[in-house]
């Protein structure tokens, strides 16, 4: 049974999303020390250097997945697939991008890109996303990537705020086109 996800680098409309590299350390503290990053991700607060040197030396290997979004030779964000559980096959994709690459809908075409490689290629059946009910932009975000809103999970997720409601999110083998 295959227990981790191919190491490629994708290619987008005008993005790649490839592996994460320890001269990314500096964008990854910058994009993730930003406000609205920290509102809706559990992350360190503050975020430090030694911080993303860690998250980068535990995930540049299978079977971590992260990739990097990369905008020409720019570092735009990260994508991940996680919770991945190879004998049902369903994961659950997250993501965050840096301030400076937000507002273009790169998210949507990132998320539609790496889900529907996971269906299509890497025997996945379902896709998920889980957002907290007060994250409008990511919420949209699922949708546009053609994701169906199914419930709210109550209590399910936590931030810095405290605990919050996750609306889940999926795409499953039989939406692909
Ligand atoms: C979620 C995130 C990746 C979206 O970034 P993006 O792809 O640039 O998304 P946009 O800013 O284009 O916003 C997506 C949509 O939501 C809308 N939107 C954004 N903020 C909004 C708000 N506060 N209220 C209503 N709509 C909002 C945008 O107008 C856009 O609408 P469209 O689909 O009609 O174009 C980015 O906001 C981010 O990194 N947030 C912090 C981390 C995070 O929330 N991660 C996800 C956890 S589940």
């Amino acid at each position: 049974m295959r227990d981790h996800f191919d190491d490629v680098t994708l290619a987008g409309d005008g993005f790649v999303l490839r592996p994460v590299e320890l001269s990314d350390a500096d964008a990854i503290v910058d994009g993730a020390s930003d406000p609205q990053t920290l509102q809706w991700l559990p992350l360190p607060r503050p975020y430090e250097r030694e911080h993303a040197v860690e998250w980068i030396n535990n995930h540049t290997a299978p079977p971590a997945f992260p990739r990097v979004i990369g905008v020409g030779s720019a570092f735009a964000g990260v994508i991940d697939l996680k919770k991945t559980d190879w004998r049902g096959r369903t994961t659950e994709i997250g993501y965050w991008l840096h301030p400076a690459f937000r507002g273009r809908g790169l998210m949507a075409d990132a998320v539609r890109l790496l889900g529907d490689w996971a269906l299509r290629t890497q025997e996945m059946e379902r896709v998920e996303i889980r957002v907290a009910t007060g994250n409008v932009a990511s919420q949209r975000v699922a949708r546009s990537a053609g994701y169906v809103q199914e419930g709210t999970l109550r209590n399910a997720g936590f931030l810095h705020e405290g605990r919050v409601d996750l609306i889940v999110f999926s795409r499953i083998r039989a939406d692909l086109n």
